[in-house]
């Protein structure tokens, strides 16, 4: 054996013939965090639940997730290529799931797949845990790609006043309309508009009157640490929530200056912890520590 590929002192939990699966489906999947983390909530709770990293190509999707069912795996998470892909053969969408047009999770109930969306609640989870609800806010999102897709909906479905704001300014049009549709039902409609990303007097107007700032585009994202997203200076106030999704550096350079700008900051670690928790729960019925879940993931992110 490789000496990469020998693991010192990890301890083999006990699988049985009632161990129950759980797994994500990646290509490629070797970084995936969500191993450590879902078999630390599974350890914390002594639980009999495996969670396993499934190395699936993109196109065989289709047969991989069917196996689930014929193999008795209780529940995976998707991760890239799969999110999107993986809608066609499921037999029950959840609406939000449905609404965003990607799927993270999905359960095996009792021999139907049913497809669930928990980016939306890991966005929202630690920000109403530190008492930040974002009913009624002014957000800007940079960024409208697919980690964007989850925070616009939610926002929007939380009827946020969202300014998207793009390098390519027809792919955030593109989900403001996707947004305002999805969320017709909210009163007054959904508040959703674009600016281009280097409209630096646009952007600063918007963040004047913002209380929220989500970065969910990789600017700033290791290698490239040095790197910021144009924001005019003198745009961070301490009013602004500045929310970076990216969790690799755990400050990047838009926290720190907004931190110094004496603005509240938070990475993406919690959130990866609370889409994970919410997944584990629609597998298990079981609530799990969030908090020894983040353990697992800054554990991991530790040797990055
Ligand atoms: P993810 O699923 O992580 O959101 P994605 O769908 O590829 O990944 O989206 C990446 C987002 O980051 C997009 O909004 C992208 O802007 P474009 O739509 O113009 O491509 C944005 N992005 C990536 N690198 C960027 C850069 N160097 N400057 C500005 N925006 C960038």
């Amino acid at each position: 054996m490789a000496s990469s590929e020998r693991q010192e002192g990890i301890l083999l939990p006990s699988v049985n013939g009632k161990t129950r699966i759980l797994g994500v489906f990646g290509f490629p999947v070797e970084h995936s965090l969500s191993p450590a983390m879902h078999n630390a909530a599974i350890a914390a709770l002594g639980l009999n639940y495996l969670y396993i990293p499934f190395s699936v190509l993109p196109e065989d999707i289709g047969p991989a997730i069917r196996s689930v069912v014929s193999l008795g795996i209780i529940g995976v998470n998707l991760t890239i290529p799969h999110k999107e892909r993986v809608l066609p053969f499921l037999d029950r969408i959840a609406p939000e799931a449905l609404a965003v047009g990607a799927v993270n999770t999905v359960h095996n109930d009792n021999g139907q797949l049913v497809g669930y969306n928990t980016d939306g609640e890991g966005f929202a989870g630690p920000l109403n845990e530190l008492g930040f609800g974002l009913r009624g806010k002014r957000a800007v999102v940079l960024g409208a790609g697919g980690a964007a897709r989850s925070v616009v909906f939610r926002l929007a479905r939380e009827n946020a006043a969202v300014t998207i704001v793009n390098r390519t300014l027809e792919r955030a049009e593109r989900l403001a309309e996707e947004a305002r549709i999805a969320t017709d039902f909210v009163r007054g409609g959904a508040r959703v508009s674009c600016l281009d990303f280097c409209d630096r007097a646009g952007l600063r107007d918007a963040l004047a009157g913002a209380e929220l700032l989500v970065n969910t585009t990789s600017v700033g994202m290791s290698p490239h640490d040095g790197d910021l997203p144009p924001i005019p200076p003198q745009a961070f106030h301490p009013a602004l929530f500045v929310y970076d999704l990216i969790y690799n550096p755990r400050e990047t350079r838009l926290m720190a200056e907004a931190r110094a700008a004496g603005c509240r900051t938070l990475n993406g670690v919690r959130m990866l912890a609370w889409q994970g928790a919410a997944a584990f729960e629609i597998w298990t019925g079981v609530r799990p520590d969030v908090c020894v879940m983040e353990a697992a993931v800054e554990q991991q992110l530790g040797g990055r």
